[in-house]
């Protein structure tokens, strides 16, 4: 059955574009949202007076994809921190939301919101987040150039952080390769190959809890330390601390482990078991300097748990 959910994630090129490339999506159309005027005009929306939001209708297959699906890779593309637009989109027609258009959704949006929320307060504690989950009043397609913008201005604006694009397709394609696989290593070694493959980085893999450390498991790059205790390194604290744990620069983290002296940045994520503890961790190294932020946070995350 084809239905609709209506995402605004700051300027309707980027996400229009991205969501066209998501199995399932019959259409992705660019529009105006949730304002007072009817039928405004870029130019009307543009003066933010009207209050509509720059939106984008997503009509997908739900045999194909689901809501859950979309709206994580929503949040994985948008900052809800932000509270005046997005990016260096100023205004309130670049604010967040998810707008439905019908009242069964809202169950699978409210424990979406609340995992977004969960998610985003321990990526960066403390900070407000704005997304705004409400009815669709209503929605205007934008006006023809605005359809499709990026496909026919290839490499024009887009507020989007680029690598969202590699990061979609490499989060679909680890879905369908690890879909019905029950061997948790063997699935492991599949993530490892494919973000390594794809995404280029130095050193890629993952360390199992096992008892009081972590041990290491597959991965792709150099070798690597063997055993890691609780709460030492940054796996250790991100396992610890059951959240994903960024460093711009190893040599300012204390108690860094340097496997390789090659590693100057990293990311490590938590991969969570069924009760909610964290039963791995998926460790990203890279040879520059501040490589990771919250897009590799966000799509990491929904790639560990395909685990
Ligand atoms: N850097 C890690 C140790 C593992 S290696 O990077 C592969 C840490 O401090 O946890």
């Amino acid at each position: 059955m084809i239905r609709e959910i209506y995402f605004a994630g700051g300027c309707f090129w980027g996400v229009e574009h991205f969501f066209k490339g998501v199995h399932g999506v019959a259409s992705a159309t660019s529009g105006y949202a949730n304002g007072s005027v009817e039928c405004p005009s870029y130019e009307q929306v543009y003066t933010d007076k009207t209050g509509h939001a720059e939106t984008v209708r997503v009509r997908f297959d739900n045999a194909r994809t689901s809501l859950q699906t979309l709206v994580r890779l929503f949040f994985a593309i948008i900052d809800p921190g932000q509270g005046d637009g997005q990016g260096h989109d100023i205004g309130t027609r670049y604010r967040t939301g998810v707008y439905y258009n019908s009242q069964e959704d809202l169950p699978v949006l409210e424990a979406e919101f609340a995992r977004a929320r969960k998610l985003f307060a321990a990526y960066a504690p403390g900070t407000e987040f704005y997304t705004e989950l409400r009815p669709l009043g209503c929605f205007y397609s934008a006006e023809e150039y605005h359809q499709k913008y990026l496909d026919k201005n290839p490499g024009g604006y887009c507020h989007l952080d680029l690598r969202v694009f590699r990061y979609r397709d490499l989060y679909q394609d680890t879905a369908a390769l690890l879909d019905g696989e029950p061997d948790a290593v063997a699935k492991m070694a599949e993530v490892a190959a494919l973000v390594q493959e794809r995404m280029g980085f130095f050193w890629t893999g993952f360390y199992r809890v096992q008892g009081q450390e972590l041990v290491l498991g597959p991965f792709q790059g150099p070798s690597a330390c063997i055993r890691i205790g609780f709460g030492k390194g940054v796996c250790g604290t991100a396992w610890k601390q059951a959240r994903t744990v960024v460093v711009p620069d190893v040599e300012e983290f204390p108690g860094h482990i340097a496997c390789s002296s090659l590693s100057r940045s990293e990311i490590v994520v938590p991969v969570f078991g069924p009760d909610g503890s964290v039963t791995a961790v998926l460790d990203i190294d890279s040879k520059e300097l501040g490589t990771f932020n919250r897009t590799d946070a966000e799509f990491l995350q929904l790639i560990t748990e395909l685990l």
